[in-house]
């Protein structure tokens, strides 16, 4: 399979290269960057020296390479996606990571856990595949929204939230601004520094309410002094046990091996560089609050491995005919 990914030197497309150094059945045949034109993968990131895709050179965006592709991963910032992009859609698979197509009604929502990938993903739902037969189009879930729909999408599913009152309160590392420069992200601004950056009105709000179809939910980030990695606290209030709740979403993320319920209070440490997310649940009697603590590596569970997961449904389902 052809593979092509647009912004490719940022952090998300480092990651997205590295997975698929894994997939040999993925000819990576493009990639592009405005700043690293001409240059090798191998030249420009040593951990891409001495594997199959060290001499492959970046290049602008062009036409005729996009449509050479059997599928585009976007790794655009958003705004610039949806300029590049939507004269392809239907022409070209493309598994987007930006916001850009995440409420767009042409676009399949990738999150392929909530649909659980090997027995009822959206793909088995005549209807989306037919979008996805038109539009060639999934849009890869937000890295913040992966971490607080990955737990509360089944126990809202299940009727076991009240649903006007959630509230998720978000730490993320650095590398979830991406790696173009900006002052707040240099190393003085961050390092030996907390702080609530948007506790009103982040686009990752509405994208959280829209998949969730719930109103009133309320979503605070923080930036985090280090690389990478998101910890999500959630609260909210439920007549079911704690037990029913544990239970719930250990059948529900039952034979997906990166969602994992624990028992202990999950760390960064444990999660990032992997594509599993750490979710745990409690019950604080004296408050009558449920507190759900969510972990993720923002890159990868949040970004380049959910795209790789995409991916593979799209190879089983439509590539293959
Ligand atoms: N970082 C995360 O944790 C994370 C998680 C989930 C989703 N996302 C989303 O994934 C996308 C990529 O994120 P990222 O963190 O990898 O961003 P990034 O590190 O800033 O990389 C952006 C890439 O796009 C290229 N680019 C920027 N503007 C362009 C333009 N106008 N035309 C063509 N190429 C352009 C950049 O290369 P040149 O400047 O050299 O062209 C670079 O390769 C974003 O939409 C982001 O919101 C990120």
């Amino acid at each position: 399979m052809k593979v092509g990914i647009l912004g490719a030197s940022g952090y998300t497309g480092e990651e997205l290269i590295n997975l698929l150094l894994n997939k040999k059945d993925v000819e990576l045949v493009y990639i592009t960057s405005r700043r690293y034109k001409g240059k090798t993968l191998g030249e420009i990131n040593p951990r891409f020296k001495n594997t199959r895709f060290e001499n492959l050179k970046f290049e602008e965006v062009n036409e005729e390479k996009i449509l050479n592709c059997d599928l585009i991963f976007s790794c655009l910032p958003h705004g610039e996606a949806k300029n590049i992009l939507e004269k392809y859609l239907g022409k070209i698979f493309i598994i987007d990571l930006s916001q850009d197509y995440r409420k767009d009604e042409r676009a399949i929502y990738g999150l392929t856990n909530i649909y659980d990938v090997y027995t009822k993903h959206p793909l088995k739902r005549k209807y989306d595949v037919e979008k996805l037969k038109k539009y060639k189009i999934i849009a890869n879930p937000g890295c913040y929204p992966t971490s607080i729909i990955l737990p509360l999408y089944p126990l809202l599913k299940a009727n076991l939230i009240e649903k006007d009152f959630i509230i998720c309160d978000s730490k993320s590392g650095t590398s979830g601004a991406g790696k173009s420069l900006k002052e707040n992200l240099l190393f003085c601004e961050v390092n030996e520094n907390f702080y609530c950056y948007k506790p009103k009105g982040h686009r990752h709000e509405s994208e959280i309410k829209y998949v969730l179809n719930v109103k009133n939910l309320k979503f605070t980030p923080h930036l985090l002094p280090i690389n990478r990695g998101i910890l999500s606290t959630i609260y909210f209030r439920s007549e079911a046990t704690l037990k029913d709740l544990i239970d719930l979403l250990k059948d529900f993320y039952r034979n997906d091996e990166n969602v994992k319920i624990i028992d202990t209070y999950p760390q960064l440490k444990f999660v990032n560089y992997t594509n599993e997310a750490h979710i745990y649940v409690d019950y604080d009697e004296e408050n009558k609050l449920f507190i759900v603590l969510s972990a993720i590596d923002n890159l990868i569970k949040g970004a380049s491995g959910q795209a790789v997961e995409n991916m593979e449904i799209l190879k089983n389902y439509l590539l293959k005919g």
